[in-house]
């Protein structure tokens, strides 16, 4: 995955091409430095053969060979490398020779030998590398060989210090610009981090939101715009879809209470038939029905639209428990189930709507109820904890299994549908419950074994300046 990102993959690239770069380069300029070191030795050795040539020309005529062998001698202990000389004529017959080179019997070639651009060649005197020169020259009339030498270590050890030097500082280089092109990416790729974590957070619920857009004039500032203009388009059909369920099910409300209305009207006439009775409750039950599917529908739409309608202030939320305890237990007798309510001496200060709040404890209540046996107890308890107020209502119903639990907050969503809806439910319930609990910034998670009850427990934050008392 490391190996992956964007700015390791481009450090990598970068350092293989300046790995490949730098070594050329180090390995080109060790050549280049090595050809320019011998282009001036061969140059210094150049003018020796110079010097010795018009010497010669000028001395050659008037002195006999003792005085010229002479002359060489005190002439070549002048200069670096100067002993390193020696000349012979045609016939392999030494003019002059000096010592060390007579005692390494350095061979010479005879000026025949030797062609008109002379020759160069390193070779071993008494142990040391020595670079030679050798030319044919002509002294009226005559040719010779002229061959000079310079010994070489102060040029390799020259040359050794410039590869030393090489071979420590590209690896510094290196190891530099890979920490700051690493760091460079970076910082360059910090800006999609960001637009990754923002698209991350954003969703159905948050779609007013927008990713923030670098100035930067560059590809992530167009990036962020086009996923911004996406977001808005989104946005606004998502908006358009909730608007059109809210007026939906507004301009069912009139219809549906009319039947019901009617209904009920025409129940109260004399004389009506046994069946036609039977009928007319089934249709005031499926309108009643029907007119609460409406009201939920609405509710989640405007909830959808941004138009929560939920009107916040300073409550204690155990009041709003106690309404929907109350209307929960006339529920409850029917199935002879009990509900048990156990509340602080003190009241839970939280800002928030009361009648939210009293929807939210009548839907939990209304599924303990809905989902447990006949002669149970549900039990309802409210507690404060660490600044936060915890709701939990339990039963020891039927249970919802572990696959089931993470869709239970579904819109729609039934476990056993045919159960649920003979029981009035159209599985949006759960939906309102969580909907109201994320308005107060709470959390809503349940417990629940199959088959012997569930707990649901809702934590919505205390008023903390008056550490929960009102
Ligand atoms: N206390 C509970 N015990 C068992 N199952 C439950 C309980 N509460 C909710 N459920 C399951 O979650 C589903 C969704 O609940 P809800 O959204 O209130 O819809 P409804 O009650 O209308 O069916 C229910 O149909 C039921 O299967
Ligand atoms: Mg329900």
């Amino acid at each position: 995955m490391i190996f992956r990102a964007i700015r390791v993959r481009l450090t990598v690239w970068y350092l293989a091409i300046l790995v490949l770069g730098l070594g050329a380069l180090s390995i080109g300029s060790w050549f280049a430095m090595r050809a320019s070191l011998f282009h001036a030795i061969d140059h210094e050795l150049e003018d020796r053969i110079k010097g010795v040539e018009k010497f010669m020309n000028e001395q050659i005529a008037s002195l006999t060979l003792v005085e010229i062998r002479d002359e060489f001698r005190e002439h070549s202990v002048l200069g670096p490398g100067g002993d390193l000389f020696q000349v012979c004529n045609r016939r392999g017959e030494w003019l002059y020779r000096s010592l060390p080179l007579e005692n390494n019997r350095t061979p010479i070639r005879t000026p025949d030998q030797l062609g008109e651009s002379g020759l160069e060649e390193n070779l071993t005197v008494q142990k040391t590398p020595v670079r030679f020169s050798s030319r044919r020259i002509v002294v009226r009339g005559e040719p010779y060989t002229v061959q000079v030498a310079t010994p070489l270590p102060e040029f390799y050890g020259a040359l050794q210090r410039f590869s030393t030097i090489l071979l420590l500082s590209v690896p510094v280089l290196i190891l530099v610009a890979s920490v700051g092109g690493y760091w460079i990416s970076t910082r360059a790729l910090r800006p999609v981090e960001e637009i990754r974590a923002t698209a991350e957070s954003i969703s159905i619920r948050n779609l007013s939101e927008r990713l923030t857009v670098p100035d930067s004039g560059d590809e992530l500032q167009r990036l962020s715009e086009t996923l911004n203009a996406m977001l808005a388009r989104l946005s606004d059909s998502v908006q358009r879809m909730s608007q059109f369920t809210a007026d939906a099910s507004h301009e069912l409300r009139a219809p549906i209470s009319l039947i019901r209305t009617t209904a009920e009207l025409a129940l109260q006439r004399s004389g009506l038939s046994a069946e036609l009775t039977r009928d007319l409750k089934q249709v005031v039950a499926e309108a009643g029905r029907t007119s609460r599917l409406v009201e939920s529908l609405l509710l989640l739409a405007r909830a959808d639209t941004g138009e929560d309608g939920l009107h916040k202030e300073l409550t204690d939320w155990s009041l709003s428990v106690q309404e929907a305890v109350e209307q929960a237990s006339r529920v409850a007798k029917t199935r002879n189930i009990t509900v048990h309510l156990s509340t602080p001496d003190h009241p839970l200060a939280v800002f928030g709507d009361l009648e939210a709040l009293r929807r939210l404890a009548f839907i939990l209540l209304d599924n303990a109820i809905k989902y447990s046996p006949e002669s149970s107890v549900v039990r309802v308890s409210m507690i404060a904890e660490r600044n936060q107020g915890i709701l939990s209502v339990a039963d020891s119903g039927i249970g919802i299994n572990a696959e089931d639990r993470e869709h239970v907050f579904d819109r729609f969503w039934r476990a056993d549908k045919a159960r649920s809806r003979g029981l009035g439910g159209a599985g949006l319930g759960l939906s309102i419950a969580k909907w109201i609990v994320d308005s107060h910034q709470g959390t809503i998670r349940l417990t629940s074994e199959a088959g012997s009850g569930t707990t649901f427990e809702v934590q919505i934050p205390l008023h903390v300046r008056s550490k929960g008392a009102l």
